[in-house]
């Protein structure tokens, strides 16, 4: 029988994470506490997403919850059962991003990860007490600005998350960079890792195609510290997708998987979509009016001010990506058609899978402790 290698333990801000694989922050609605807390008691770090979560948390509850009591209570809920859990809050949400961070700061978050937009301010926002501030990004002069402007708050990112151009969600290349041999995450990774350690030598997260216990192996070897994981999560028993969400995925092949921008995401970034994904079909066919009834998408221009979301006033170039989001995790499919965001490798997916079972699998460890 051959083993696998065991995998390290992943260090941050004190905190020793057994199985070093961060459950990357899903939204809208993807990754919410039953998945984080079934990461967290697996030894690894299930980490929910702040998207659209008051909305979210309140029709759950009955009861309306504010963006800081969202944050809060998904936060506390998933480190109800033991391990570690933080939370995910995109940059590109300026609006509620601060209330977000104070609720998961307050909810004791072991982590908070944020990306799409560099999270400038973040360690300015409330004292962070033992939680770790992680930013993401796709390039060394990204993650450089960054620890030189939280130099001068006074603080070094307790972790980095490297985000590399196969990953799902909003993705922090420009088209055109996409698919440049330059900017593969094995490319990516060693600059990234030396100025981490220049800067005080903090852990680096690899994110974006990582698919089996081998990938883990490969890039732990390259010298990341550990890595960050979205698609496989997506399929599992315990993410809070829809089940027409999740047959999409187990039925997507290479080709049906692409990189939507025109129309695209009103955050201005490429986003990786199922091409059949119903709101994108409509969005195609120019068949959905604008409307804008859940606001979370609001930019800021040159000079810091608010601007309207690009797809408020057209549906032309821009999906409504707060309604298609929140279609597939079940909020409103009989009002809105959902959008179904996956990273290049839910081509591989082909079953539904409990968390433990995808634990075993990666780690190589069964429930017995014994090596597979
Ligand atoms: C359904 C889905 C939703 C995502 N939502 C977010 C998000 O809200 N914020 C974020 O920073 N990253 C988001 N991501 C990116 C993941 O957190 C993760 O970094 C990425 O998917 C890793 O690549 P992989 O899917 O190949 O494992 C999302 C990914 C997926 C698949
Ligand atoms: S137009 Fe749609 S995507 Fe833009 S803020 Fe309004 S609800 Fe959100």
């Amino acid at each position: 029988m051959e083993f696998k290698k065991p995998l390290q333990t992943l260090v941050i801000k004190g905190k020793k994470i057994a199985v070093p694989i961060i459950q990357g922050g899903m939204g809208v609605g993807v990754s919410l506490h039953p998945l984080a807390s079934a990461v967290a008691l697996e030894g690894g770090m299930g980490i929910v997403s702040s998207a659209c979560l008051d909305r979210l948390v309140s029709k759950r509850t009955g009861k309306k919850f504010n963006t800081y009591q969202a944050a809060f209570e998904e936060v506390s809920l998933s480190k109800a059962a033991g391990g570690f859990a933080g939370i995910n809050i995109m940059g590109a949400l300026v609006h509620d991003f601060n209330d977000s961070v104070r609720g998961a700061l307050d909810a004791g978050a072991d982590a908070i990860i944020s990306g799409a937009g560099l999270p400038l301010t973040l360690p300015a926002i409330q004292p962070p007490g033992d939680t770790a501030l992680i930013p993401i990004v796709s390039s060394t002069r990204a993650l450089d600005i960054i620890c030189k402007k939280w130099e001068k708050l006074g603080y070094r990112p307790d972790a980095v998350v490297l985000e590399g151009p196969l990953a799902g969600g909003h993705l922090g290349f420009k088209m055109d960079q996409i698919e440049l041999e330059s900017n593969t995450l094995e490319r990516l990774l060693p600059p990234v890792k030396e100025l981490a350690i220049k800067y005080g030598d903090f852990p680096v997260i690899v994110a974006g195609g990582i698919y089996t216990h081998e990938d883990i192996i490969k890039f732990m070897k390259m010298g990341a510290d550990g890595v960050q994981m979205g698609t496989r999560f997506l399929a599992t028993e315990e993410s809070s997708a829809t089940s027409a969400y999740k047959n999409a995925v187990i039925n997507a092949g290479a080709d049906d998987i692409i990189v939507a921008h025109d129309p695209g995401s009103p955050c201005g970034l490429p986003f990786r979509v199922i091409k059949q994904s119903p709101m994108y079909v409509s969005a195609l066919k120019r068949l959905r009016l604008p409307k804008c009834d859940k606001g979370y998408v609001l930019l800021k221009d040159s000079d810091g001010n608010f601007t309207v979301c690009p797809a408020k006033e057209s549906n032309e170039h821009h999906f409504c990506i707060c309604n298609g989001l929140l279609s597939s995790a079940g909020y409103n499919p009989d009002k809105e058609e959902p959008l179904y965001t996956v990273g290049t490798n839910a081509a591989r997916v082909d079953r539904i899978v409990s968390v433990k079972s995808l634990f075993s699998e990666l780690t190589g460890v069964t429930s017995s402790g014994q090596g597979l």
